[in-house]
């Protein structure tokens, strides 16, 4: 008999159902007994004691869906361990449902915020295994995270779409892709899109740089250009400033986000009309990728096998193309990023885009 608790936690992104449907179909086709509880909106159900118990058809028919059949919410670490507005001690809430219901193990599928706080619990005692869901990519210890080939396939159609009205205008067209603070998703949507210029938060731009490379290709007779931005992506000037500095900076901003920026920039320094195209979170939204739906189901496999084999306090990830272990401890509080001297990076520069560096 095995007593699991599910939870998904931060940003949703495709094939959270898939996973969490991995590890239920497993855990009910080779377990006698199993009872499943999915805590509601992320920790807030686990911390308030929100929760449903799950059969086998609740897990029926969610493969291709969006979304989380849970919900989620953003419960950020920073404030997790202080008391909420009724004085309630969040950490110890959440221990005290988990043992109320003589749970075996709480299954988490989060991205980094969610990680860490999926590590204090496990400090606290808890048996704890995570699922690496992000469209962002940006956990550590995976190479990949479910949702994220999804998220490119959306942003690369987004780029396909603006090619086509951009060639009839002979515009310079920004399409400004999501990722937080780093560039996976911009830079393989960017490369995939057949972007001239891709603008990631790990290698800051010079806008001088990117006015040439528009004017490069003006001469050589294109009718125009389009920029894959991330929506983290960062100047010189500004990646030179302190914390403090750019935080003081972005308050006078005038600006909607940095796509708008750069556009107002180049639209000055080459007299060109300028668009900007925001997909938002229609990148995270519909239904997940082939890449996704299997990439999760293994992940959630894999996730029972450990629950079948008492052997916590790991997230589940991909190294290699094999599915791997990774010690909670090791993944939470670090972020992958793109290293501005990666082979993608240089092989991208070989194919003639441009980074503005
Ligand atoms: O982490 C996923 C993500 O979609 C990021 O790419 C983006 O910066 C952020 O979440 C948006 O957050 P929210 O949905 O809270 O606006």
């Amino acid at each position: 008999m095995k007593r699991i608790g599910m939870l998904t936690s931060g940003g949703d992104c495709q094939a959270l159902n898939a996973a969490m449907r991995g590890v239920a179909k497993t855990l009910f086709n080779c377990l006698e007994e199993v009872e499943i509880y999915g805590f509601l909106d992320g920790y807030r159900g686990l911390i308030y004691g929100n929760f449903k118990m799950l059969n086998s058809r609740d897990f029926s028919g969610i493969l291709t869906k969006g979304g989380t059949i849970l919900g989620s919410s953003r419960t950020p670490f920073k404030t997790i361990q202080d008391p909420d507005e009724n004085g309630i001690d969040r950490v110890e809430a959440m221990k005290h449902n988990y043992y109320k219901l003589k749970l075996d193990c709480m299954v988490i599928l989060g991205g980094n915020g969610t990680h860490k706080t999926a590590n204090l619990l496990r400090e606290e005692g808890l048996n704890i295994i995570t699922l690496p869901k992000t469209i962002d990519n940006d956990l550590y210890g995976t190479d990949m995270t479910f949702g994220f080939q999804s998220a490119v396939n959306i942003a690369t159609e987004a780029i396909d779409c603006i090619h086509t009205t951009a060639a009839s205008h002979g515009r310079v067209f920004i399409i400004e892709v999501m990722g937080h603070k780093v560039g996976w998703l911009t830079l393989n949507a960017g490369i995939a899109g057949g972007a001239d210029i891709i603008l990631i938060p790990e290698i800051p731009y010079d806008i001088n740089k990117v006015v040439e490379s528009i004017q490069r290709r003006n001469k050589a007779g294109s009718r125009f250009t389009i920029l894959a931005v991330a929506e983290g992506a960062i100047s010189k000037e500004d990646a030179a400033l302190s914390k403090k500095e750019y935080k003081e900076k972005l308050k006078n901003n005038p600006y909607p986000s940095v796509s708008y920026e750069i556009a107002a920039a180049i639209q000055e320094k080459a007299g060109q009309e300028v668009r900007v195209t925001v997909p938002g979170h229609t990148q995270r939204g519909g239904s997940p990728c082939a890449y996704d739906r299997v990439f999760a189901s293994r992940l959630g496999s894999e996730a029972a096998k450990l629950i079948m084999d008492d052997d916590y306090g790991y997230m589940v990830g991909i190294k290699n193309r094999e599915i791997i272990k990774v010690p909670l401890a090791e993944v939470a509080g670090k972020l992958k990023m793109v290293a501005p001297d990666a082979t993608i990076v240089q092989e991208a520069k070989m194919l003639g885009i441009s980074f503005g560096d």
